[in-house]
């Protein structure tokens, strides 16, 4: 048995009491608030009601009117990440962060994708620290040291726009910092390999070179998605180089680039809460996402606040 004081074995070099990866130090469910309410006059998704979304076929590549509608729903999408981000802060609670994000897609005109897709219960996804994404926002305050994903999509104007992003909540250590940015530069690097003719496996390979140079493990079961009108279609884009991923990216798809990156494994267990992924091994996980175009020279990014 470890000894309170002694460093930990994953090799964080902190005392095991501290460290995350100390059974003491996981992460626990906490408590949902009532699922939040959406004004008559915003439009909704086939699903708001039901929690299924029907499925139909969509061209996965767009058509220049449904291309403008993305870029309002991509810019609309980073608007509200970056409010929700302002807001994280040590004592602050995932659900604190919820209603700010819930609010910001209704003042946009738009209605939060996530509520009630597939019976999810909240208006965005908060994956702190082990968490690999899908974390439910809940009454856990976060604590200084955390790192915490934000995940938002907006359906504005008949078409979802999809972004995310990791950040530290206070001071937060070494190796944690560096796990965030290096998935940042993964995201960065998945994106450079979008290139017209070229097969959707270029960006897996970048991504899951870059992180292995690193130490780090690529989480193979949650992959990048086909968007549009549809939150998520058959279009499926792994972080990690699969051959087999022969399909080529043509100018006009749009679809999502969502690496998550983990400390150690990249192995997942789910909550009973039938939501939230976390690691195998309880090590730190990072993920930055953003919703491209391929373009006629390489790729447009949606979900951002400057153009290009
Ligand atoms: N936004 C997530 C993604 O990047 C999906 C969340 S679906 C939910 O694909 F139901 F979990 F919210
Ligand atoms: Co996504
Ligand atoms: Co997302």
């Amino acid at each position: 048995m470890f000894k309170a004081n002694d460093p930990c074995w994953c090799g964080s070099g902190q005392k095991y009491k501290r460290c995350h990866r100390s059974p003491e130090q996981q992460l626990r469910p906490g408590a949902l608030s009532p699922m939040r309410t959406v004004p008559e006059g915003i439009v909704r998704p086939d699903y708001a009601e039901t929690g299924e979304p029907i499925r139909r076929p969509e061209p996965r590549i767009k058509s220049p009117e449904i291309i403008e509608r993305m870029r309002r729903a991509g810019f609309a999408a980073a608007e509200v990440l970056e409010l929700g981000a302002a807001a994280i802060a040590p004592g602050v609670t995932t659900d604190e962060i919820d209603a700010i994000v819930h609010q910001a897609y209704i003042d946009r005109g738009g209605y939060p994708s996530t509520l009630n897709y597939r019976g999810y219960p909240k208006s965005l996804c908060t994956s702190v620290n082990e968490v690999i994404c899908h974390g439910i926002p809940d009454d856990r305050p976060l604590v200084d040291g955390d790192i915490v994903n934000l995940d938002v999509t907006i359906f504005l104007d008949g078409v979802h726009g999809d972004t995310n992003a990791t950040y530290g909540v206070g001071n937060v250590d070494e190796h944690s910092k560096r796990l965030i940015e290096v998935t940042r530069q993964c995201l960065a690097l998945g994106i450079a390999a979008v290139v017209p003719g070229r097969p959707f496996s270029d960006i897996g390979r970048a991504i899951e070179t870059h992180a292995l140079a690193h130490k780090y493990d690529v989480v193979r079961a949650f992959v990048g998605h086909g968007i549009g009108e549809q939150f998520h279609t058959d279009l499926q884009i792994p972080h990690y180089f699969e051959p087999r991923m022969d399909v080529v990216m043509e100018t006009g798809m749009v679809f999502t680039i969502e690496p998550m990156i983990s400390m150690g494994t990249g192995q997942h267990r789910i909550w009973d809460d039938d939501w939230t992924a976390v690691t195998a091994d309880g090590s730190r996980t990072a993920q930055f996402e953003h919703t491209v175009l391929v373009t006629e020279t390489g790729v447009e990014i949606l979900t951002q606040i400057q153009p290009g």
